[in-house]
């Protein structure tokens, strides 16, 4: 056996008369008068093959362990199929099962399960239809995110996971340590502090997983010019929310001579670009998503794909919002972050397409965005998308060391832990900016699905951490 086999997807695209071997799971076997069928599908494409036994051709007793979620192999001819819908079917001459599944047991028989049921068998989800499709569309997205910074001359690069500074200066991290030992009881795990000095730990210091590959990107930005990370990013905050992960992955671009602008123009031509393949390269899914999850999604990626972003400041969005007349649950004056009800409002109802707002009040932004001349607002930028709100954070960085080093001072943040990022507009500072994109946002945008744990193959959320 090799993984140089014949895949599904290519079985379908070959000419009847050929022989083939099929391999994959049982979808569904319906028996009718003197034939069965089989839908097999080994998730290498959306469609299913439709494998035929006539009544005779295979032994009994195989053919009634042939059952939804069975492993096997059918070899036989391929022929024209007279079903609408499909070009070819395989007649199916012999089988070879390699796992059954016991129909009073297996848990994924219905069709028509709901999203949380199918939460709770999330190592077989993957099996159907809907979860097939979300995770070729996410590997798709993923291959053309890397595609879109290469062209570009993007270098990727690894930042760690384990940090020591807390980027985003928000207070929501995972602690990383080894002074919390494990210890097996009969009544379950239990933890037990070794000691509780930073000092005695691991690093000899406090350490965490990473919120941000941020700070560290910057480093290389300021060397490399153009660079980008993609990896997993944990933030500790307890919401429960269709959108929040506590573990998500980002894709963080930064390039050095580059302002807010520049900045705006990359986050508009990356995300239409990665949408444009997506639909190049995942029709059927995306079909599929159009048909039972989200009534309007091609239309609406088509729409993103050949239609610019909409920009506004912050200072804007507020006095839309205010003159909106709808009966918000958050307030939204001048000074407030926007909330997600105001973010959808923006961008469904008032725009109806992406939007890039700007210009934010600086109290409700990271210490590191470059400051206004107004004294009141940073060179911040979020892209807002119907459906999702907020889609992509970034900012031009502070450059000026006196401007950075009083504003830190100014949030109580310290000084020394940030000595390295200071550094870089101590030597040879340079413009830069960068932002920061929700991978499984994007996901939900993409496909439609409506809660954010439905788009990763294993959600960690608060109280969730199975798999
Ligand atoms: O807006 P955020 O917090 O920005 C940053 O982390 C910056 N350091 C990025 C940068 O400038 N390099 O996060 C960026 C994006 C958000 O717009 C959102 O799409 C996503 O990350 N995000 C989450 N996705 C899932 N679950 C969460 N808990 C998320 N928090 C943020
Ligand atoms: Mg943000």
């Amino acid at each position: 056996m090799d993984y140089r086999r014949t895949t599904i997807k290519d079985i379908l695209a070959k000419t009847p008369g050929e022989r083939v071997e099929a391999y994959g799971w049982v979808k569904t076997k319906r028996d009718s008068k003197g034939v069965s069928f089989v839908q097999l599908n080994d998730g290498s494409c959306f469609t299913d093959l439709q494998v035929v036994i006539e009544a005779g051709t295979l032994p009994d007793e195989d053919l009634k362990r042939v059952s939804t979620g069975a492993c096997v192999m059918f070899a036989g001819e391929l022929v024209e199929s007279p079903a609408a819908g499909q070009a070819v079917e395989l007649r199916g001459e012999t089988i070879t099962i390699y796992g059954e599944a016991d129909p009073a047991s297996y848990p994924l028989q219905k069709k028509g399960a709901s999203f949380e049921f199918l939460r709770e068998i999330a190592h077989l989800r993957v099996r159907g239809n809907t979860f097939g499709a979300v995770m070729r569309v996410r590997n798709r997205a993923s291959y053309a995110v890397h595609r879109f910074f290469q062209e570009r001359g993007f270098n990727w690069i690894h930042t760690p996971i384990i940090t020591a500074s807390d980027c985003e200066g928000a207070g929501a991290m995972f602690a990383v340590s080894t002074l919390l030992e494990a210890e097996p009881t009969p009544e379950g795990t239990q933890f037990r502090l070794k000691d509780t000095d930073p000092a005695n730990d691991f690093f000899g210091k406090p350490a965490y997983l990473t919120v941000s590959g941020q700070l560290n990107v910057e480093t290389h930005a300021l060397g490399l010019t153009n660079v980008y990370t993609f990896g997993p990013t944990f933030r500790a905050e307890n919401s429960n929310t269709p959108r929040h992960l506590a573990e998500f992955w980002m894709i963080e671009p930064e390039m050095a001579f580059c302002d807010i602008e520049g900045d705006m123009n990359l986050a508009e031509e990356f995300v239409r670009e990665v949408i444009g393949d997506v639909l190049d390269h995942c029709g059927p899914d995306l079909d599929f998503f159009n048909k039972r999850i989200e009534p309007e999604l091609l239309q609406t990626l088509e729409h993103v794909v050949n239609s610019g972003f909409e920009r506004l400041t912050y200072t804007e969005a507020i006095k839309l919002l205010e003159a909106s007349g709808e009966n918000f649950e958050f307030p939204c004056d001048w000074g407030s972050d926007l909330q997600s009800e105001h973010e959808r409002w923006l961008t469904e109802k008032k725009i109806g397409r992406p939007v890039i707002v700007t210009d934010y009040p600086k109290e409700i932004k990271a210490f590191y965005m470059y400051g206004n001349d107004d004294g009141q607002t940073v060179r911040a930028m979020d892209v807002l998308v119907p459906r999702i709100g907020e889609l992509i954070g970034g900012s031009q960085r502070e450059d000026r060391l006196d401007v950075l080093e009083s504003r830190i001072v100014e949030l109580g943040l310290p000084l020394e832990a940030y000595w390295w990022y200071l550094d870089l507009r101590r030597f040879g500072s340079a413009p830069h900016s960068g932002f920061g994109l929700g991978f499984e946002r994007l996901v939900m945008y993409l496909t439609g699905m409506k809660n954010i744990r439905d788009v990763i193959p294993f959600h960690r959320t608060p109280g969730q951490a199975d798999f």
